[in-house]
């Protein structure tokens, strides 16, 4: 498959795209600057409607490297937070830009920037979606073991927005990805499914389940994520906090993963409550290499895409 014109989510990869992107992130990590003239003289605007450090960085910081100027913008500047539609507001921004990044709520609202843009869109976090973060995820897997080809990956806690990608991200690259989510907080069956789909061709398998325990065993990545998302009410915490207590990711719980397991967890986390800062904190987590293979991802996906 041909690489996509936007990336909305990480199904919009094909398994050869996903290969392509992640050899040259990997290439850019060698060689930061070997792409300098892909954005020269030209900007990238960066929309977030949501806080945000290791996306806005890593792509500003991708930017520049690749020769361009990044123009990030929140949400109350655009004329989009007085009324300006979505459609006129991407039809202006093409006319200025070589691509636009965007982290906001609603998938629809990605999808229509997306729908009325000549510039390639890029999702960098939506309430369903982070695909940008899959890619790091795979790259830092891919660092560890050589290889993706039937890996297995546990993901213990919120069906969200990163573990539908992560889903995604697996039925791509083959991987064999074991999920536990407290019932009523599974990821979305139509995703599952479409993952699924996609796992046929790759050999991938996508399990979902509720028991933690069985999904880390014999695991050589166990990935968890906050349980109180952005786009989460606060009126949710107690609920939360009780219902996911026991797919907290400790000592325990790693200790049946395989012994040279890896952990992996998008950031920001929260000591105590997903994990505790024994596993975040140990010789096990691989974080900040996630953390930094956001702005090699990144770089590759601009090259790629505005090349
Ligand atoms: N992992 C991630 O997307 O982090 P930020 O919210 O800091 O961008
Ligand atoms: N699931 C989290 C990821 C933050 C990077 C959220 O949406 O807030």
């Amino acid at each position: 498959m041909a690489m996509p014109r936007h990336l909305l989510r990480t199904l919009d990869l094909g398994p050869a795209a996903l290969t392509r992107l992640l050899d040259l992130a990997a290439h850019l990590k060698a060689d930061p600057f070997s792409r300098a003239g892909v954005l020269r003289n030209q900007s990238v605007v960066l929309y977030f409607n949501k806080p945000s450090t290791r996306t806005r960085i890593s792509f500003e910081t991708a930017i520049a490297r690749l020769g361009g100027t990044p123009i990030a913008v929140g949400a109350a500047e655009l004329q989009l937070g007085r009324g300006e539609t979505i459609e006129d507001t991407a039809r202006t921004i093409a006319r200025y830009a070589r691509a636009f990044v965007i982290r906001t709520y609603g998938d629809q609202d990605v999808a229509r920037f997306a729908a009325a843009s000549s510039i390639p869109v890029i999702n960098a976090l939506t309430d369903r979606h982070h695909p940008c973060q899959s890619l790091a995820d795979l790259m830092t897997l891919r660092e560890r073991y050589g290889s993706l080809k039937g890996r297995r990956v546990a993901y213990v806690g919120d069906g969200d927005n990163v573990c539908h990608s992560l889903v995604e991200a697996a039925a791509l690259a083959g991987i064999a990805l074991a999920v536990a989510c407290p019932r009523g907080y599974a990821p979305a069956a139509e995703i599952v499914a479409e993952a699924q789909a996609m796992a046929r061709h790759t050999g991938a398998t996508i399990a979902i389940g509720d028991d933690p325990a069985a999904a880390v065993a014999g695991a050589e990545a166990v990935y968890t994520d906050t349980w109180m998302s952005m786009n989460v009410p606060e009126s949710e915490r107690a609920a939360r906090l009780a219902a996911f207590a026991p797919f907290q990711v400790n000592a325990a719980l790693m200790a049946r993963a395989r012994p040279d397991a890896i952990f992996m967890h998008c950031l920001p986390d929260h000591r105590g409550e997903e994990v505790t800062a024994e596993v975040v904190d140990g010789p096990q987590s691989v974080v900040f290499d996630q953390a930094e293979n956001r702005l090699h991802t990144a770089a590759a996906l601009l090259a790629t895409l505005c090349d």
